[in-house]
């Protein structure tokens, strides 16, 4: 008799997300035009592209937070822009959003924003009252803890480093139990070294725990090359509302780097 195996990670065929041939423009001006590419569960995407490229359009397609003029957003094969009622409400739990500006409620508790990520699995009641059950807690700690600032649970929002309220949000985005972490320059206010440990932890959190169950996808907008060599899989470029680069991390070199930014 053999000794079992370990369990393997599975490796999901299907994308988690697929973004195909996506357009957006304003007042004539394309800020997307023909945008495709995947993420996988497990996986760190991160967008680069001079300021202008479209990036924040872009997020915000993926986000759900803006329709594209053409082209579809897909999340386990659902476009996000044509699902409604249930549907509408799972897909929006299955997308956590972060943002530059952690969108915290600055007088509440660091947990009771991250309550907050559990709204669209509580009867909305619950939301308004801000009573949530037990589990609720329980699993909002656990984020908490999962960011390493369980020690901060009580503390208002506002009186936490710019480090820690983006961490906050980030667990926040947890409690969700999201597929997808979408980020739009989550580390742009953070000083370098913080940066670096907000990215780890996104990295770490698309590994998630051994088995399928725990990964999500992370897709997240950066401006610097060098942070996202050390977070990212692979590494799109976007220029002028178009992907012109679409690379595993170890292929973007600086010459990749220089086209993207109109350099050579
Ligand atoms: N609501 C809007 N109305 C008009 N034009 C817009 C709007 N949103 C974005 N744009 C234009 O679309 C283009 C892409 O903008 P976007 O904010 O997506 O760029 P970005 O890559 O996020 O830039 P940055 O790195 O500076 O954040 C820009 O030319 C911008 O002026
Ligand atoms: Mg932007």
């Amino acid at each position: 008799m053999h000794a079992p195996l370990p369990p393997v990670r599975a490796i999901p065929v299907e994308p988690l997300m697929r973004a195909e041939r996506l357009a957006k423009a304003f007042g004539g001006h394309a800020a997307l035009a023909d945008v495709s590419f995947s993420v996988r569960a497990g996986e760190v995407v991160a967008v680069l592209g001079p300021s202008g490229a479209g990036k924040t359009t872009l997020f915000r397609c993926l986000a759900g937070l803006a329709p594209p003029d053409a082209g579809s957003v897909r999340v386990w094969g659902q476009d996000i822009a044509r699902t409604a009622g249930r549907d509408r409400r799972r897909l929006a739990r299955d997308v956590a959003v972060v943002f530059q500006q952690f969108n915290l409620v600055g007088r509440l508790t660091a947990l009771d924003n991250v309550l907050a990520g559990r709204l669209g699995h509580v009867p909305a009641w619950r939301g308004w009252s801000r009573r949530f059950g037990r589990a609720d807690r329980l699993l909002a700690l656990e984020c908490l803890d999962r960011v390493g600032l369980l020690a901060k649970a009580e503390q208002r929002a506002d009186t936490l480093s710019g480090g820690q309220q983006q961490r906050v949000a980030i667990a926040r985005a947890l409690a969700q139990r999201p597929r997808l972490i979408v980020a739009d320059e989550p580390v742009a206010s953070l000083d370098p070294a913080t940066a670096a440990g907000v990215l780890d932890l996104l990295r770490d959190i698309a590994r998630g725990p051994q088995g399928d169950d725990g990964a999500v996808g992370v897709v997240c907008s950066l401006h610097q090359v060098d942070l996202a060599r050390a977070a990212a899989d692979r590494i799109i470029g976007l220029a002028g509302g178009r992907v012109v680069a679409d690379l595993p991390t170890s292929l973007f070199d600086a010459a990749a780097a220089a086209r993207l930014y109109g350099n050579s």
